[in-house]
């Protein structure tokens, strides 16, 4: 079943997850994309990246919309059309998100919907995550753990990082320097973090969860 899960992450966020296990043609021939879509799979190098991508799309179908309610922003951050919400909530699914947060990495994609300002990460485990550990993370977080845990902690602060950075959207972000993610044990499956940046100091709530091998984080804003 391609569509392993969809969760509530709170009231009006939601988590889908796609696991690939179709054939490129198969993904392909299931979704319907505009021209500029077409265009970015073209001319992507890896079959891996192409697939990672049109999964998304059938994430999207799942959820009620199409590649044509999605566009990105000069930075790279998807939005969803405001049109996209209004067609929702006409057809009284009363659903309609306003913000959407996408990752894929290698068997799963994740499209993350929500009323709110989010941003999502899904990270394979791999051995490297802990080696580059001291070039954007405070390593004391790894302290007393054992080899696993700490592979597995060093991904979800890997993760935490780059979600807090999708929220932003804004280039100059050191992980190492401007994000800071409180004490936690990895079995909270969620803390806060710190952004300290360009003078300001903003909040953030962390959620974490594990997929097979795989470590999802979300973050939000914090009120
Ligand atoms: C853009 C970035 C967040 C993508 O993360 P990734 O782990 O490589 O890949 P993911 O699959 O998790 O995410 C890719 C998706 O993020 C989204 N995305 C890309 N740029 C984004 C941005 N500026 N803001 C929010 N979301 C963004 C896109 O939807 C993209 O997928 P798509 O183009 O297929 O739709 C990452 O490459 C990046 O630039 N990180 C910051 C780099 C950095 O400062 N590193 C410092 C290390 S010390």
């Amino acid at each position: 079943m391609p569509l392993l899960k969809v969760k509530d992450l709170n009231a009006t966020t939601q988590v889908w997850v796609w696991e690939i296990t179709e054939t490129f043609d198969e993904l392909f021939q299931s979704v319907a994309l505009k021209d500029v879509s077409l265009a970015r799979v073209e001319n992507m190098k890896s079959e891996g990246h192409q697939k990672g991508f049109l999964s998304v799309r059938r994430l999207l179908m799942e959820a009620g919309y199409t590649d044509f309610d999605l566009y990105y922003d000069e930075f790279g951050k998807p939005h969803l059309r405001e049109e996209a919400r209004s067609k929702k909530q006409e057809s009284r699914e009363n659903t309609g998100a306003k913000h959407i947060s996408i990752s894929h990495s290698h068997d799963f994609s994740v499209i993350v919907l929500s009323d709110v300002n989010i941003g999502a990460d899904l990270e394979i485990l791999k051995d490297k995550t802990l080696k580059l550990a001291p070039r954007f993370m405070d390593v004391s977080h790894l302290a007393n753990l054992t080899a696993e845990d700490q592979l597995i902690k060093a991904t979800v602060v890997w993760g935490i990082k780059e979600s807090v950075f999708k929220i932003k959207n804004e280039i100059g972000i050191s992980f190492k320097d401007d994000i800071f993610e409180s004490e936690f044990n990895l079995s909270d499956k969620k803390c806060s973090v710190e952004l300290r940046f360009n003078n300001k100091v903003e909040h953030f709530d962390i959620v974490f969860d594990f997929i097979k091998n795989y470590v999802f984080v979300c973050a939000f804003e914090a009120s």
